[in-house]
């Protein structure tokens, strides 16, 4: 039975709309991933935005549980049911039906579409919630409803946002399997397997803690699907179903060891890891040394220490892509697209861990001999910085054996070492500020951005802000101003800001709040609440602006086609003189690949395409194969444009015609972090500006060498130069007069200019035996330095002697040693000294 597609079909019948799962990261920032089914619908829960026609809805939303408040990711292995990476269908209702069909639906669900039997469901429901109780009784008896408090029956989806009351399903797996103490419903046991939560959505928490009623009671409901897979195919575990057990089977080939569940940890952590770390990677997340990246790391490590358990000492990860793909590419189809990059960046990853995981282990081993209880913090950090063991890792291993980790000395030395910036998920800064504009939203409304079509017109002012956000009815300073119909476009996908003026005052700024596009002006004239004022868009920042983000356009596409579909977007700045493009790929790319992507942008330059632009649902924007970026969120209704051969999601303002871009230049490639590099360009004006300041440089330069021919003038000063080299190094040379004694080549001397290591060296080098000491002085200070080749002397004991005698002090090797000193005056003194030196050891 195909569960995903019965369970979206189900609710499908029943109203609902099928939506496709949301970005792994969420456009929410108090969030580090999306943990559940509910959290890309978070704002039309809390009213923040509105819900479009379809109240009711339906997916099966990918979700990672690792970091955050939802973290699962230390007790995956160890048991039956956790999952960093998990897919979880659900239903939800937006101020449309409440407890009794919420109720309804997911009973008629699970007794009739998956056939589960009767006898073996339970339910429970929050303790002070009769209304649930009684509706339950209408298909479960009674004595099946349990009554739970706010540890099992109160959902929230973090430290803040959308909560209310739940009521969950059970499974009884059955008392044959299960006999533990706690294996009774409400227990920590297995026996009675909660399959699905049904929260009736009715409150949300504010950052101080607080609840506060939602404008429209809603359901937002979670069932596993891992755990109804298992159930419905007779198993005990997730691990033991169809949707893991080909990755464990192919752990299991390559290792040449055979899965036993009792002692299985090892193979189950490499098939939930292998699964979290395919989806993110393919969702553009790359390993980092912070934030989400990191996360992927921690993942990632975790299984390879687990790999090295079970013996492997050579990257084998990425060999699992291929079976992940494999079971789940057919819904998740962009995983095939992504396929080979996401193997190569496992792959990557991978040695520069088995690089250090040898050792790294070692030394834990070291550390756990003197350990009684606690794990030292420095051995931990040590770990950390030098070995790339993340903490939780060392945790990992530690649990294994019931110890801890010094956890407060790693922090201390973590501070300390003040390198980088610590992840720091706790949520929007600017929570207040924030609700702020939700207030605003409703009173004004949202504005009307007329700048696709229009470059300036008459407005009213429907609200006005000053610069510290506070609402006021007039405005003399600067501040933000919010007009019904605006021509200025809000930073948004990478494009920035228009500038120009309202009511002849400067823009010096236009961002988007919550729906709110709000212009940041200048001081001057007073400005009220209703007053009727001209706006006006700097036309020619718009125009190059509009150039300059048609061509990342262009580029993208050319990047495609020349360094395979695997690229995709990173990120991007497009200004009115320059654009920036980060996009996903491995290696720095060649002077002959930047050659011909900068000849690819501009032949579709030259070909003049008319740009078309059309508004579409999102589903058949992908449909018609328009490139969406994954970790951005888009509306149901979207803008799609095609230019030339590109075609892609975008809100932005462009060029009507591919010509008006004029010509493009790569002004530099550069990396950006692990697998992600970065393209700077130039177009329009800004690249005749870059192009003549390039041939300004150049005449200079000719000027300056006095020669039309460049090349051949720097190749013939540099041939000058090495030639010239070479003779001062022979000068020294011959400098370097020496006297033979006893068959070694001795030479004492003081040479005031040069580098005297590097003669020792040269002296050594031409002669089989000798013994060479070297004085120099240079203002008050001397640097003296001794070489001995196969000769019954030491070069340190010489040196020391001599340096007494300058009144410094030094030594080294037997071979070479040097020292400083001062007396300058006596420097032919201890010239005498030397010779003398050696001819008693020769
Ligand atoms: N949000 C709830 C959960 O994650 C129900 O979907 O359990």
């Amino acid at each position: 039975m195909d569960i995903r597609k019965a369970y979206l079909n189900f609710f499908a019948s029943k109203g609902h709309e099928i939506v496709l799962s949301s970005p792994l990261v969420p456009s929410d920032a108090s969030l580090l991933f999306t943990n559940a089914g509910m959290v890309p619908f978070k704002s039309i829960f809390t009213g923040e935005i509105p819900c479009d026609k379809s109240k009711r809805k339906t997916s099966c939303q990918t979700c990672i549980r690792a970091g955050g408040k939802h973290n699962d990711l230390d007790n995956v292995g160890y048991t039956a049911r956790h999952h960093t990476f998990f897919e979880m269908l659900g239903n939800f209702s937006f101020g449309d039906y409440f407890k009794e069909e919420a109720i309804a639906y997911a009973w008629e669900f699970v007794s009739e579409v998956l056939e589960l039997p009767k006898e073996r469901l339970y339910v429970s429901v929050h303790e002070n919630d009769d209304e649930a109780f009684k509706l339950w009784q209408k298909h479960i008896q009674k004595d099946r409803i349990y009554r739970f408090g706010d540890k099992d029956n109160f959902w929230q989806m973090g430290d803040t946002g959308p909560c209310g009351p739940c009521s969950e399903i059970f499974y009884d797996q059955g008392e044959e399997h299960f006999h533990s103490a706690q294996d009774y419903m409400g227990g920590d046991g297995d026996r009675f397997l909660e399959i699905w939560n049904l929260v009736f959505m009715q409150y949300e928490r504010s950052a101080d803690g607080r609840l506060s009623a939602l404008p429209k009671p809603s359901i937002d409901t979670g069932m596993g699907l891992e755990r109804v897979s298992a159930i419905k195919e007779g198993k005990l575990s997730n691990f033991d179903s169809s949707l893991f057990m080909p990755i464990i089977d192919e752990i299991a080939r390559l290792c040449h060891k055979s899965y036993v569940y009792e002692s299985g940890v090892s193979f189950r952590v490499i098939a939930d890891h292998i699964r979290s770390s395919v989806f993110l990677l393919a969702q553009g997340i790359n390993f980092d040394k912070e934030g989400r990246g990191y996360v992927l790391r921690r993942i990632l490590r975790r299984a390879l220490r687990h790999g090295y358990l079970l013996g492997f000492k050579e990257p084998f990860m990425h060999g699992l892509v291929e079976v992940v793909c494999m079971l789940m590419g057919g819904h998740y189809t962009y995983l095939n697209e992504k396929k080979d990059w996401v193997k190569e960046q496992i792959y990557l990853e991978e040695e520069r861990f088995l690089s250090t995981i040898e050792k790294g282990i070692e030394i834990f081993n070291e550390e756990l001999l003197n350990t009684q209880k606690v794990f030292s913090g420095e051995v931990a950090f040590k770990l950390y910085d030098t070995y790339g063991f993340p903490l939780d890792l060392t945790e990992d291993m530690l649990k294994e054996k019931n110890l801890s980790v010094d956890e407060a000395k790693f922090e201390a030395l973590m501070h300390e070492q003040k390198t980088r910036a610590k992840a720091s998920w706790k949520g929007s800064g600017d929570k207040a500020v924030n609700g702020e504009f939700k207030n605003l939203l409703e009173k004004w409304g949202e504005n009307c951005f007329i700048g696709y079509d229009k470059t300036e017109c008459e407005s009213k002012i429907l609200g006005l802000l000053d610069e510290n956000f506070k609402e006021v009815s007039s405005l003399g300073n600067t501040g933000w101003v919010m007009l019904d119909n605006t021509p200025f476009y809000a930073t948004s996908g990478g494009q920035s800001a228009d500038g120009g003026v309202i009511a002849d005052r400067e823009v010096l700024d236009t961002q988007k709040f919550f729906g709110l596009n709000l212009s940041l002006v200048k001081a001057g004239k007073e400005l009220k609440v209703n007053d009727r004022v001209y706006a006006k868009i700097d036309k020619e920042k718009r125009e190059q602006t509009a150039r300059h983000h048609s061509a990342t356009h262009l580029l993208h596409h050319a990047l495609r086609e020349i360094l395979g579909t695997q690229v995709s977007q990173a990120g991007s700045l497009v200004e009115s003189n320059k654009l920036r493009f980060d996009f996903t790929h491995n290696k720095a790319l060649s002077k002959e690949e930047l050659q011909s992507i900068e000849k690819r942008v501009n032949e579709m330059i030259i070909n003049s395409s008319e740009a078309v632009l059309e508004n579409m649902s999102l589903e058949d924007a992908k449909k018609s194969g328009a490139i969406a970026l994954f970790n951005e969120k888009y509306q149901d209704n979207v803008r799609v444009l095609t230019l030339g051969e590109s075609k892609e999601l975008c809100g932005g303002t462009h060029v009507k015609n591919t010509a008006q871009i004029g010509s493009f230049y790569i002004t530099k490639e550069s990396g950006v972090s692990a697998g992600v590099r970065r393209i700077e360009a130039v177009v329009s004006k800004a690249a005749l500006e870059f192009v003549k300041n390039q041939f300004e440089e150049l005449s200079k330069i000719k000027e300056e060498l006095k020669s039309n021919d460049i090349l051949s003038t720097v190749k013939k000063l540099k041939n000058e130069i090495s030639h010239l080299k070479n003779e001062l190094k022979n000068s020294h040379k011959s400098e370097l007069d020496h006297e033979n004694i006893h068959g070694v080549k001795v030479c004492v001397k003081r040479v005031d200019s040069g580098d005297i290591k590097a003669m020792i060296d040269e002296f050594k080098n031409r002669f089989s035996k000798a013994a060479i000491l070297l004085i120099q002085a240079k203002e008050d200070k001397i640097t003296l330095a001794a070489g001995v080749k196969d000769a019954p002397l030491k070069a340190g004991v010489w040196i020391k002697e001599i340096a007494q005698i300058l009144g410094g002090n030094g030594g080294g090797r037997d071979d070479f040693a040097s020292a400083g000193g001062k007396y300058i005056q006596k420097i032919d003194e201890a010239l005498k000294q030397a010779l003398e030196f050696v001819k008693k050891a020769l």
